[in-house]
């Protein structure tokens, strides 16, 4: 290979936005041309952790957290087998997933896109997910290697992260992953300890390469790369979304960088494409460089796999018996909550997929559907989340005049428009980048929820294919639909299929400086590809009145039904943290208000995380569906009909307040200066709260069932080194269902470090038939009992006796037994 075919394969191109693409993209966010000479092939890369997003439909599964509440290899098994499935097919080679960041801090934007907050649970998880995604021919990737824990400044932040906490915490995941083959792994945006995660040479080379044996390659997440010769010689193989690898030809001429290190990147790369069969047309002498096959998707296997992770991955946190439905709830049931009558598929970000649109069906229709001809199942929204245009009664141009001034940012015309509302066939032409000008008056002192919203595209980077639209009063910027980093961005689209971005502003009476700027091209979407489609854009609000009256009109229904079932939905999204644990928009206000008219009254939280649930003590059941996928509308149905019991549990901790979580110091969250301090320790997720002896609102592990279980006959017995715990669990109630046994290990009761007072260790999910009983053994070995010692640079078995905990949740313990831990030998 000639030197610049050598970097031709560690300069990666993002198709329409820049370097090399494909002649016929189908929407991959990763392109490597390959060298046809050789015929070495092109290679595609497509994320992601949620389903395959690409242009043509594909299967939307749940959020990855709802995976993980299955607490379940086998389903991720199946997850996996189905993403891979359908990157193969669409002729894909490459999937960035799964991301195996733990949730650090609960209010940041990923945590739907994660496995949890424990290292054993993402470690099974990530584990299954990998290996049954290659088992499928297409390489994973393990991202975001590593500390890649929050979304605020997370293109710059420097996560100070401590030994212990790094290897103890957010690495076992990845190291388990790169045991089991994965072939790629993705360096994260942030900083670690002070160095560029591209270009760190502990973290790319000498834990991931020389410690835990990794051979596959490494690539740069979207611009994450910061140089050339460090990032070469660190480990970083291929780069994507910045160009510094465009200098490394002169380096290796002028001698900075030896080429025998550009030939081990390239080695890599190729040794790995050829262990997934991809090199079979490879020839010295050339060969006919061949890419893979694009076939039709077959929808079916993908909807059954996300209908089940959907339906095991539900987690039903509070019921006093109200859930099931009974028969006379159905004679007169009110639905509450615009995510009721649409479905919340996912996150947002660059995970995002909306699924095949003929099988998204929202919960009220699949709840009607099932309920049959003679429920009767009525709507409330409760919370206006799509508002009206804003009249043109209330607009001002500058010059006094009804309705704004629109200025052409291309040509500088100027003309007067009574309202922003430019839908179906008034849509404004391909390309329109224009600003209007004026006041806004409104009529009382209040809150107002002001809306900018535009064509929905849901193409390759779900960008606004005519390009993002802003809102701002009085100067300051309220409501932005720019995909990646807006937090007013909603996860719901308008009735009519629009973007919707919502800003809620304290107005006073009287009039405001407005502006909307639209067509503005994305940050991050670089040169913005040509644009065909009409521009749809509308300024919209909802007033404190219009809320008000949809608030009482839900509220007034309840009051007259048998039950309500309220839908409650927070806005994960990559690009930026919440502000909050609070669920958005009032929906405590609404939640509460239906409580209080009702005294059968049911949420159904749609969060990626843990959300503040003040009204918890009112409610008779909750039920958390996170973000269930294209099929989630039906799962939700069978749940609440009892055709489907629940059986997930919390991989999160929900804490009661939101000075409770362990990240709750700026230092920690979102950091000082543009550095964060993970001075937690090793205190992550649940360890933190069990060390400080702060009860959550639920804990870790956590889930209830339509049945109840019965635990038994532990039995701890020393096997192969480590020890293996027996127990029998057995349904005792009159349904099917399962159960998820937790076994927790204590810290011995002088440790040498300090230790989390219990970690998860194993655990199992089990389907039993009314009656059935279940013998389950479960293994601890010396790994599961170690802390790392920072001066040995070595795992050491803490000596001395432990607790066994096998229990429903980490804080529900049934069986109590013990084992002593040989310690390390000095
Ligand atoms: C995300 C990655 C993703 C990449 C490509 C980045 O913004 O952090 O997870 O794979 O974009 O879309």
């Amino acid at each position: 290979m000639t030197l610049e075919e050598k970097l031709s394969l560690l300069r990666g191109g993002m198709p329409g936005v820049m370097g090399p693409a494909p002649a016929d993209p189908v929407g991959e966010v990763g392109y490597l041309p390959g060298v046809p000479r050789l015929g070495i092939p092109p290679l595609r890369f497509a994320d992601g952790p949620a389903g395959v997003r690409l242009v043509p439909p594909t299967t939307a599964l749940p959020a990855p957290v709802s995976l993980a509440a299955t607490f379940s290899p086998e389903h991720a098994r199946h997850y996996g087998a189905a993403l891979g499935r359908e990157a193969r097919t669409m002729g894909q080679d490459v999937l960035l997933a799964p991301m195996l960041n733990l949730v650090r801090v609960p209010q940041a934007g990923r945590n739907f896109e994660t496995l949890g907050e424990d290292p054993a649970l993402t470690s099974a998880l990530g584990v299954a997910l990998v290996e049954a995604i290659q088992a499928q021919g297409v390489i994973a990737t393990a991202k975001h290697f590593a500390a890649n824990n929050q979304e605020n400044d997370r293109l710059t932040i420097d996560a100070n992260v401590g030994e212990r906490a790094l290897r103890e915490l957010e690495l076992p995941a990845f190291e388990a992953c790169v045991r089991a083959g994965v072939g790629s792994v993705m360096a994260a945006y942030n900083k670690v300890n002070g160095v560029q995660a591209c270009e760190h040479p502990t973290l790319l080379d000498a834990i991931l390469r020389r410690e835990w044996g990794f051979d596959g390659f490494v690539v740069s997440d979207w611009g994450a790369n910061h140089s050339a010769v460090p990032a070469l010689e660190a480990g970083l193989e291929i780069e994507f979304m910045s160009d510094h690898y465009a200098t490394l030809a002169d380096a290796v001429r002028a001698g900075r960088v030896a080429e025998a290190t550009v030939d081990e990147r390239v080695r890599r790369i190729l040794r790995t494409i050829g262990r997934f069969g991809l090199l079979a047309n490879a020839r010295q002498e050339g060969g006919r460089a061949a890419g893979r096959r694009r076939h039709p998707l077959d929808p079916h296997d993908g909807a059954r796999v996300a209908r089940d992770v959907a339906t095991d991955g539900a987690v039903l946190l509070k019921n006093d018996g109200a859930l099931p439905l009974r028969d006379q709830d159905l004679r007169a049931l009110v639905v509450v909550g615009p995510g009721a009558s649409h479905l919340v598929v996912g996150g947002g970000g660059s995970s995002r997929v909306g699924g095949f649109p003929e099988r998204r069906t929202s919960p009220l229709d699949a709840l009607r559907r099932i309920a049959g001809p003679d429920a009767v199942v009525s709507y409330s929204p409760g919370l206006d989340l799509d508002g009206v245009p804003v009249p043109a009664s209330a607009l001002r141009t500058p010059e006094g005049r009804p309705g704004l001034m629109r200025t052409d940012d291309a040509t500088g015309t100027s003309r007067v428009d009574p309202q922003v509302n430019f839908v179906g066939d008034g849509a404004l032409p391909p390309g329109t980048r224009a600003t209007w000008r004026g006041t806004l008056t409104v009529p009382s002192d209040g809150e107002y929820d002001l809306k900018v919203q535009t064509d929905w595209g849901e193409g390759p980077f779900v960008f606004n294919p005519g390009g993002t639209a802003i809102v701002s009063i009085d100067g300051n910027e309220v409501a932005s639909t720019t995909v990646l980093v807006s937090r007013t961005l909603s996860l719901i689209a308008t009735a009519d299929g629009m973007t919707n971005a919502t800003g809620r502003v304290h107005l006073a009476a009287g009039p405001h400086v407005i502006e909307v700027r639209a067509g503005l091209p994305q940050p991050y979407a670089g040169a913005r590809p040509e644009v065909t489609r009409p521009y749809q854009l509308r300024l919209a609000w909802v007033t404190p009145e219009m809320r008000r009256t949809a608030f009482h009109a839900a509220a007034e229904a309840a009051r007259t039904a048998r039950a309500a079932i309220v839908f409650a939905h927070n806005e994960g999204t990559e690009g930026t943290d919440r502000g909050s644990l609070a669920l958005p928009l009032g929906q405590d206000t609404l939640v509460a208000a239906v409580a209080e008219a009702n005294p059968r009254t049911i949420v159904v939280l749609n969060t990626g995380d843990p959300v503040l649930m003040p009204w918890v003590d009112r409610v008779n059941a909750i039920l958390q569906l996170w973000y269930p996928g294209q099929e989630g509308g039906h799962a939700t149905a069978d749940l609440l009909l009892g055709r489907a019991n629940p059986g997930g549990k919390l991989p999160v901790t929900f804490p009661a307040r939101e000075a409770d979580s362990p990240t709750a110091l700026p230092e920690r969250w979102p950091g000082v200066d543009g550095a964060q301090w993970y001075s937690e320790g090793v205190l992550v997720g649940y360890r933190w709260y069990d060390a400080q002896g702060i009860v959550p609102l639920f804990p870790f592990g956590h889930g209830l069932s339509y049945t109840t279980f019965e635990y038994g006959d532990l039995a701890v017995h020393a096997r192969d080194g480590g020890h293996d715990v027996r127990f029998r669990v057995r349904n005792a109630g009159a349904v099917a269902g399962a159960e998820v046994p937790q076994l927790y290990v204590s810290a011995p009761g002088d440790p040498p470090v300090q230790l989390a007072p219990q970690q998860l260790v194993a655990f199992t999910r089990l389907e039993l038939a009314p009656g059935e009983s279940r013998e389950v053994t479960l293994h601890v070995s010396p790994r599961d009992l170690s802390y790392w010692c920072v001066q040995r640079r070595a795992w050491r078995v803490a000596a001395g006796a432990r607790r066994v905990l096998v229990g429903t949740s980490s804080r529900d313990v049934r069986l109590r037994g013990e084992l002593t831990a040989v310690g390390t030998p000095a």
